[in-house]
């Protein structure tokens, strides 16, 4: 009996007990593979003692200050740290505890600063089908993953969405990547013609899609395209990068990839690691200069923002990581992973699609690879292929809906940061046995 309300009622979870590098310990002794990060957070894996020591070092300083009253050293740390590696424009860091709050302060800075401006009539955001921005009311709301939003929907702010970009889906036969970049760009240009330009606020995507389709990355230009949109009609774009960034993607940020800049990103897993919970708006200076002249504030808080703990644990990551070179690492085992993945599934019968950037890695399941047909729904392969990994030692993170918010499965793996090349072969051994495990216990396997 347990009193904790869980994930899943039904669900009986084993007991997480220690960690250590690339590896979680139940309490029954059996080892784990966190192959995933748990849902792309643990960038160093667990107990990386050097995060460890910052950490109690600012515990026996100061646990907690109320940021209405004080700011803290470390918290002006780490926002000097992160702007030193913002994209272009970016001025300011606001502290939050998570991926949804960011998403959360991002939307609400985005309509002050039109209020600022003397454009209240600006309400409406533009999202992506099938995105995923956090599950706290706006961020469900701009968000486009069906299945999350269904039950909520009355209680969602109005937004609207278009076609993410997500080639093995959406790419016609026949038409270029740039094409198909392209036509997306022009559906989101005709959706702000037909909301009136300025009545919309914002864009918000993520870089690369995480979550609800599994490492979707952008065919080249897409963004660039999207960024002159948004500027020719005077709207702001906001990026995800929750889970995509900090690194994920072989650079800090996966937009340095597209070669564009954001007006305010929102970051979290991979900023903490999953020392502390701490999430992040970087924030445009057009924005901060809005506030500034104007009411002199973001009206917005929580009683946690900069929590002096959380922004220990983050600015000793993010040291480390610069320290060891580790983005260099997740450029070299993520070519590796992917050479391993394509080995493993680029024949295998069950798997239209292996790919993603960097340490963000994941594989597509259909029924049959000629028609993309997924499989039965019904039958959750993801969630068996979950426990089949967990039976052989292995975190992943399947998930369903991959196609439209309801059909559709993938596999998603997001490694810690030091992560190396024996243990990648372990990892894609492993997760190979479980899918032809979960995909033979399947009622109709063929
Ligand atoms: C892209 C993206 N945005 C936002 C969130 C929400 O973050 P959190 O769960 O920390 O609220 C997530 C979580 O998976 C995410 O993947």
């Amino acid at each position: 009996m347990t009193r904790v309300l869980h994930r899943s009622i039904a669900h009986t979870y084993p007991v997480a007990a220690t960690g250590k590098g690339i590896h979680i310990r139940d309490a029954s002794g059996k080892e784990y593979i966190d192959a995933s990060g748990g849902a792309a957070v643990s960038c160093l894996g667990h107990s990386h003692p050097d995060v460890l020591a910052a950490m109690h070092a600012q515990l026996d300083k100061l646990a907690y200050a109320h940021t209405s009253f004080f700011t803290t050293e470390v918290a002006e740390h780490l926002g000097e740290d992160l702007i030193a590696h913002a994209p272009p424009g970016t001025s300011h860091v606001y502290f939050v505890s998570g991926g949804s709050e960011a998403i959360e302060a991002a939307l609400k800075a985005a309509r002050q600063f039109f209020v600022e401006k003397g454009e209240p009539q600006r309400r409406h955001f533009i999202g992506r089908r099938q995105s995923y921005h956090g599950n706290t009311l706006g961020a469900l709301a701009v968000g486009g993953n069906e299945w999350r939003r269904k039950q909520f929907a009355p209680l969602l702010i109005e937004s609207h969405h278009v076609s993410p970009c997500f080639e093995y889906r959406g790419r016609e036969p026949g038409e270029t990547t740039r094409q198909y970049g392209e036509r997306l760009a022009r559906e989101l240009e005709a959706k702000i013609e037909e909301l009136g330009a300025k009545t919309v606020i914002a864009f918000v995507a993520e870089t690369v899609g995480g979550a609800t389709c599994g490492a979707i990355t952008p065919v080249e230009g897409y963004f660039k395209r999207i960024r002159e949109i948004c500027d020719r009609h005077g709207i702001l774009l906001i990026l995800d990068e929750v889970m995509c960034g900090m690194g994920r993607t072989g650079t800090l940020h996966a937009c340095e990839q597209e070669g564009i800049a954001p007006d305010l990103m929102a970051i979290a897993k991979g900023l903490g690691g999953g020392f502390a919970p701490i999430g992040a708006v970087l924030v445009g200076k057009k924005i901060f200069e809005a506030f500034e002249k104007g009411s002199g504030l973001f009206q917005h808080g929580h009683t946690y923002l900069g929590h002096p703990l959380a922004c220990a644990g983050a600015l000793a990551v993010q040291q480390v990581i610069r320290r060891d070179n580790l983005l260099a690492n997740v450029r070299r085992q993520g070519e590796h992973l992917a050479r391993r993945l394509g080995e493993r599934f680029g024949n295998h019968h069950h798997v239209g699609d292996v790919r993603g950037r960097g340490l963000f890695q994941a594989i597509e399941l259909v029924l049959d690879r000629g028609t993309k047909e997924p499989f039965d729904p019904r039958h959750k392969l993801h969630a068996r292929i979950k426990q089949d990994a967990m039976a052989r030692g292995l975190m992943v993170y399947p998930m369903g809906g991959t196609v439209d918010g309801q059909r559709g499965d993938h596999v998603l793996l997001a490694p810690p940061f030091i992560v190396d090349a024996a243990a990648i072969d372990t990892i894609v051994e492993r997760l190979g046995e479980a899918i032809d495990a979960a995909i033979a216990s399947l009622p109709s396997a063929s």
